[in-house]
């Protein structure tokens, strides 16, 4: 769901079709709440999201919705696709509306994926300048050794973006196994940065994003709604959700 912004008189003079003047007497007969407040200004704005009331009436109560999901290989990071399962797939039916992905993995990635309806959150998290970090477990077909490192840090040059990627961490676990760390999500990323090794990537996992990782309760395919306090952690934009608990606390608005 888009979380863009519009005004409030422009959303209630269309939903309740009256003129914008007739919104205007409302709002000075503070008949208008917005997310449990009197509406102050008719050119106040609101989004999907905003919980909107007239009379005691209410005009738009949307919840925001994150979910963690355990992404199985195989599976494609697409709302609809004609050949192959989605990411929508593994969601039952009723629960898939409005929903949209944070991000993608490859088709034979697996691992934590972010779901949402919260366009304002999920576009946070994947903005370049939020430099919000995603921790991979890689297993490699050839031994891996120390000049990995460097040259993951230093960054590499890929000539069909013309761009050098991000420092990246990279961890070695053992000969064939590595935790890389990246801020950023170019495309086949990771596995063009082993390509410049020659050394072909044969599992890739995502662990974490941000300081949120997979739940290791999930099993390939499973998925649960994010906690209230690791979407206090995962993000430095409120999601709705906490905005809304701390509106919860507010007194109840009289009914006129
Ligand atoms: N890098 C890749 O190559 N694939 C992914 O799915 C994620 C990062």
């Amino acid at each position: 769901m888009p979380s863009k912004r519009t005004r409030l008189d422009r959303f209630i003079s269309a939903k309740l079709t009256i003129n914008r003047r007739g919104v205007k007497l409302m709002l000075a007969q503070n008949r208008i709440w917005v997310d449990g407040c009197l509406a102050i200004s008719v050119q106040q704005t609101i989004d999907a999201f905003s919980f909107v009331q007239v009379d005691g009436q209410t005009l738009q109560d949307n919840q925001p919705r994150y979910l963690m999901l355990h992404k199985p290989i195989g599976v494609v990071s697409a709302t609809k696709d004609d050949q192959h399962r989605t990411i929508l797939d593994l969601l039952p039916e009723n629960q898939r509306a409005g929903l949209h992905m944070v991000g993608r993995l490859d088709r034979y990635t697996s691992g934590l994926m972010l779901l949402t309806n919260d366009g304002r959150w999920s576009r946070h998290l994947t903005a370049p300048e939020s430099k919000v970090s995603k921790t991979y477990h890689v297993t490699l077909q050839n031994p891996l050794n120390e000049d990995y490192i460097s040259a993951f840090q230093q960054g590499m040059h890929f000539a069909y973006e013309d761009i050098i990627t991000r420092p990246a961490q990279l961890q070695i676990l053992s000969e064939f196994d590595a935790l890389v760390t990246l801020q950023e999500g170019k495309y086949h990323q990771i596995k063009r940065m082993f390509g410049r090794f020659r050394n072909p990537v044969v599992k890739l996992h995502r662990q974490s994003i941000g300081n949120l990782a997979l739940d290791p309760a999930l099993a390939p395919g499973e998925s649960r709604a994010l906690s209230q306090q690791e979407l206090k952690h995962i993000s430095t934009v409120h999601p709705r959700c906490e905005i809304a608990s701390e509106l919860a606390s507010l007194p109840v608005q009289p009914t006129l």
